[in-house]
């Protein structure tokens, strides 16, 4: 069997290059994306991972919190962006559900999210009882990002969506559960809501890349969800989110011309519309005369 070779720049983006982009102190961008439109901007700028993340419950789907997205619907979210994305990797995010019952349900998700939806490596929250299933995971071959902080998943538990690891106790937890996944084989954690102090230490201590949503400028890398960076959606978003446009505004007054020209008659023009030949035409209405 013959291998083709690889060139730096071109194909998938081989995973342990992200390890070298921390060695070397390059910033690693990360963006969610739920479906193909998205994944091809997302590559066009850049980005070295796609999160396909389970935030597409609230953001794509409607429900209040990320707990009801199901397997299926993060595989079929999943399959439109490795349908077109070359180069980034792409992270299928485990939902609430598909793992938490054993290693076996952890590592019979991953291969479906891998097999199925098509993504290079998935994610899960959690640390504790969720250490065991990263190993697993990992120990089956396939990559695994961790998630510790705020993790949406058990926000109940949690008391909301709320920053975590602000007391001294709190932080050396994180900083515990962070070595712990690291030990277990996770190739990235996503630290969401956590001190820029103490994500920074966790960071500094870790080998692999840290992620970081609200989590300060020390992270070796930063995610934002899709609809957030976008301004996707009027009205407030959580203070870590820099809105680098405020496409919600432009969609709703693009809309809103789009009402108006049809009510008005203004669309469609001529340029929009099929032409016939004159002969074809005048046979069309021949034949509806005869009929009638
Ligand atoms: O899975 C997800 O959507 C996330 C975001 C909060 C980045 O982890």
């Amino acid at each position: 069997m013959s291998t083709r070779p690889s060139t730096p720049t071109a194909g998938k983006l081989p995973l342990p290059e992200l390890v070298e982009m921390k060695r070397r102190g390059e910033k690693i961008a990360v963006i969610t994306a739920y479906d193909a439109p998205a994944a091809l901007l997302a590559e066009r700028a850049g980005v070295e991972l796609i999160l396909v993340g389970d935030t597409a419950a609230m953001v794509v789907l409607g429900h209040e919190s990320t707990v009801p997205v199901t397997l299926d619907e993060m595989i079929f979210l999943t399959r439109a962006v490795t349908r077109v994305a070359q180069r980034p990797l792409v992270v299928g995010a485990l939902p609430f559900g598909a793992y938490e019952v054993s290693d076996e349900q952890a590592v019979t998700s991953a291969i479906r999210m891998v097999k199925e939806g098509g993504a290079d490596v998935v994610k899960l929250e959690g640390a504790g009882r969720m250490v065991s299933r990263v190993q697993a995971i990992a120990d089956s071959n396939i990559g695994v990002m961790a998630h510790i902080g705020l993790t949406p998943q058990s926000a109940t538990k949690l008391g909301g969506f709320r920053a975590q690891g602000r007391t001294a106790d709190a932080a050396l937890k994180l900083h515990a559960d962070a070595l712990a996944l690291q030990d277990a084989g996770c190739f990235s954690l996503v630290l969401e809501a956590v001190p820029a102090p103490v994500a920074a230490r966790i960071t500094e201590v870790l080998q692999i890349p840290t992620i970081g949503i609200g989590a300060g400028a020390g992270c070796d890398g930063q995610v934002l969800v899709w609809h957030d960076l976008l301004g996707l959606y009027p009205g407030r978003t959580p203070r870590f989110v820099k809105r680098y446009a405020e496409l919600a505004d432009e969609i709703a007054t693009a809309l809103e011309l789009y009402v108006s020209d049809v009510r008005t008659g203004a669309f469609p023009e001529e340029q929009h519309t099929y032409s016939m030949a004159d002969d074809e035409l005048a046979l069309f209405e021949e034949a509806l005369a005869r009929e009638s």
